[in-house]
């Protein structure tokens, strides 16, 4: 049973409806980035996400795709959206019969996504929260997360990696992708772990800590995969849910 009852497809929300409320930690320390929507139009280009990756943009893109096998049987989960052309790319990835559900806060987030996806898309997008999922437990076969968990603090994260964990079904997969802490301190690094501090203040925990530390200790984890790209400033991780 689906249990998404009060998440809506974007071209079906009624304006007047209760929006959720921009948390305080996205208004304060992200307005320029993803809540104006000017921001929107800036920052959504290709080339400025991919330079602010340091070039990586299309090599991470490419580690999920390849990672799913460029095939999405059944239910994926993305957890909040993300600019350049990863949602489009994975939308061409579901199987027949399946589908992409992405969920974000901001509604403006999900009104720049809208029209980047074929109107035959087999996609769904809901204004959610991802600290408080309005799915079923097991509901999806895989989730992904791509750079949300820098963006959220510490407290914020933890409950979102939690609600990942619930809705994706038992044998099912998380796929996460952010920034980590560099093999090698390198001079170029520092520079960019100092820009990145100054504009997310959040983002030095994913050089300080791991990402496995910050799951629920009671989580039923059959694995955890870990890849590293670009000298370890950026990770993938796979984490495989026992049973199924
Ligand atoms: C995933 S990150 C973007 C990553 C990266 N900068 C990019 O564009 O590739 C930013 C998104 O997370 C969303 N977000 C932040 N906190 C959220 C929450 N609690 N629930 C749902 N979405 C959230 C923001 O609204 C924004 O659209």
């Amino acid at each position: 049973m689906d249990n998404s009852f009060d998440s809506t497809a974007v071209s079906d929300l009624v304006p007047d409806m209760p929006q959720y409320a921009v948390p305080d930690y996205l208004q304060d320390n992200y307005w320029w980035a993803y809540v104006h929507p000017r921001a929107v139009n800036f920052w959504d280009r290709q080339w400025l996400v991919n330079l602010i990756l340091l070039g990586n943009y299309k090599r991470l893109c490419g580690a999920v795709l390849d990672g799913f096998d460029n095939s999405l049987p059944g239910r994926t989960i993305q957890i909040s959206c993300a600019y350049g052309d990863i949602t489009p790319r994975l939308s061409r990835c579901v199987e027949a019969g399946g589908m992409l559900d992405v969920i974000d806060i901001l509604r403006v987030q999900l009104d720049n996504l809208a029209p980047k996806l074929s109107p035959w898309a087999p996609v769904t997008l809901h204004q959610m929260d991802s600290t408080a999922l309005k799915f079923a437990d097991g509901r999806f076969d895989r989730a992904l997360l791509f750079f949300l968990m820098h963006e959220q603090p510490m407290a914020v994260r933890k409950k979102t990696l939690a609600e990942a964990l619930r809705v994706v079904r038992p044998g099912g997969t998380i796929t996460i992708v952010d920034f980590a802490r560099p093999y090698h301190s390198n001079l170029f690094c520092r520079f960019w772990t100092l820009v990145l501090t100054r504009l997310e203040p959040f983002a030095p925990d994913m050089w300080k800590g791991e990402i496995r530390d910050w799951l629920p200790k009671d989580a039923n984890i059959a694995s955890i995969r870990q890849e590293r790209f670009f000298g370890g400033f950026f990770q993938k991780l796979t984490i495989t849910l026992a049973g199924g």
